[in-house]
């Protein structure tokens, strides 16, 4: 008998990324030489500040490509560290910062240290697909909770409390959210916070669509730490932070979700507001208590997060480096500024005003019931890419896509252009 390979069952449960089917087709049309507007990218068009890319350069010249350690250089999360205290004037200890490749590495991280097999993790849908994604790899369970306007597409306290059951180990916030740019009010944070402790927690574990066998026999990890006892992890992602919009901001609602526990876990990263996506850094903030399990996943999982890129971001703190990011940081607000009311005058509907990140999520409902195919219809036909709502979940995203502003205001008029001819 040929015995075959086969993938893990589990691999059956990881969703790919639709966009990138998109992406493939706008990559074979500029090769027919058709000019395409990259709306579908979760990425800066800015290039890395020069000041950065200046440091890592000077980093190489000096060798310095070795390993560093596990959790970072002590100067990077020392750097990382004083950040917080300038400019969000928090006090973060330098021993609870692990550097990691990306926010993706943080993300990881604290999902690992978190999730047995079994636990649920809830998150707002639509969301950030990998984390759902991760926390399938590991095998926990995603409970994604359907979030619309009313609560301007995030998590609340009451939403929390209905949801949350004694197989909860955490609850996931991305503020400023993508797809939808939209903050999580601080009071709703805090709120959120104090429902992880649990009064509302029945005692007994939810069935859920978790295989009967992992909720009937629990790991001794499970037992040992006391399932019914235990509050579950505040995981907050915060790599959109450094770009949030407007004027008459209500500082605590874009301050970190830090100031207000030592118990919470943060993740963010140079990759966004620092534009810094292929260096590949980010960090995570953990209790302190955390922080030798992370260490000996860090040490497990990647050695340590690369090494010119940590020697260079020690220039993005610079005050030089930031005041170009302060610039950019304008320029998106420029453009969010543009394009909002242009697609809503197309017949999107974009009814909550997003606050931060580069993203405008919009329902097409009036054009199409199938987001993806409308995608893929927009790019044949305007030659303006954009992500299908099927890539953040199941609520309502067949008729929801997403508009990331990472192109410059001449390709946005251009695109709203082609988008009317087109539409009209
Ligand atoms: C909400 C969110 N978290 C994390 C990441 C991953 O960021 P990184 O490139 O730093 O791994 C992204 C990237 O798009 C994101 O949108």
């Amino acid at each position: 008998m040929t015995k075959t390979l086969n993938h893990a069952a589990r691999m059956a449960d990881i969703t790919p990324f639709y966009v990138m089917e998109l992406l493939g087709r706008a990559k074979a049309l500029e090769a027919q030489g058709r000019k395409i507007i990259h709306m579908e990218v979760g990425e800066p068009d800015f290039p890395t500040p020069e000041p950065i890319v200046e440091a890592g350069i000077r980093a190489l010249a000096a060798g310095q490509t070795k390993y560093t350690l596990a959790l970072g250089t002590p100067e990077l999360r020392e750097a990382i560290a004083k950040f917080y205290r300038q400019r969000y004037g928090v006090d973060i200890s330098p021993r609870r910062i692990a550097v990691t490749p990306g926010a993706s590495g943080a993300l990881q991280l604290a999902l690992a240290a978190l999730i047995d097999p079994g636990d649920d993790v809830i998150l707002a849908d639509p969301g950030y697909p990998c984390n759902r994604n991760i926390i399938r790899l590991l095998g926990g369970n995603p409970v994604d909770i359907p979030v619309g306007i009313d609560t301007a597409y995030q998590l609340t306290p009451a939403l929390v409390s209905r949801h949350i059951t004694a197989s909860t180990t955490a609850i996931m916030l991305t503020n400023p959210s993508n797809p939808t740019g939209t903050l999580v009010p601080s009071g709703n944070m805090a709120g959120i916070l104090e429902r992880t402790g649990g009064e509302n927690v029945a005692p007994i574990i939810r069935a859920t669509n978790t295989p009967i066998n992992d909720r009937q026999r629990p790991t001794p990890a499970r037992e040992n730490r006391g399932k019914n006892s235990r509050r579950a992890a505040l995981v907050v992602d915060e790599i959109y932070l450094g770009l949030v919009y407007g004027e008459n901001t209500n500082a605590a609602d874009t301050n970190t979700a830090l100031a207000l526990s030592e118990d919470i876990f943060v993740v963010s990263g140079f990759s966004k507001y620092f534009g810094m996506t292929g260096w590949r850094l980010g960090w995570l903030v953990a209790p302190e208590s955390f922080m030798r399990v992370i260490e000996k996943l860090a040490q497990n999982l990647y050695l340590s997060a690369p090494t010119t890129a940590q020697h260079a971001a020690l220039a993005a703190f610079e005050s030089g480096t930031l005041k170009t990011l302060e610039a950019r940081r304008k320029e998106f607000e420029q453009r969010r500024d543009f394009l909002l009311p242009a697609l809503r005058k197309l017949g999107f509907d974009i009814p909550v005003t997003p606050r931060g990140a580069f993203y405008l999520y919009a329902d097409c409902g009036r054009f199409s019931q199938d987001s993806l195919a409308f995608a893929l219809e927009i790019l044949e036909n305007t030659g303006v890419a954009i992500t299908p709502g099927l890539d953040f979940g199941k609520n309502s995203s067949q008729r929801h896509v997403r508009f990331a502003y990472t192109t410059c205001m001449e390709n946005l008029r251009e695109g709203v252009e082609r988008l009317r001819d087109y539409l009209d």
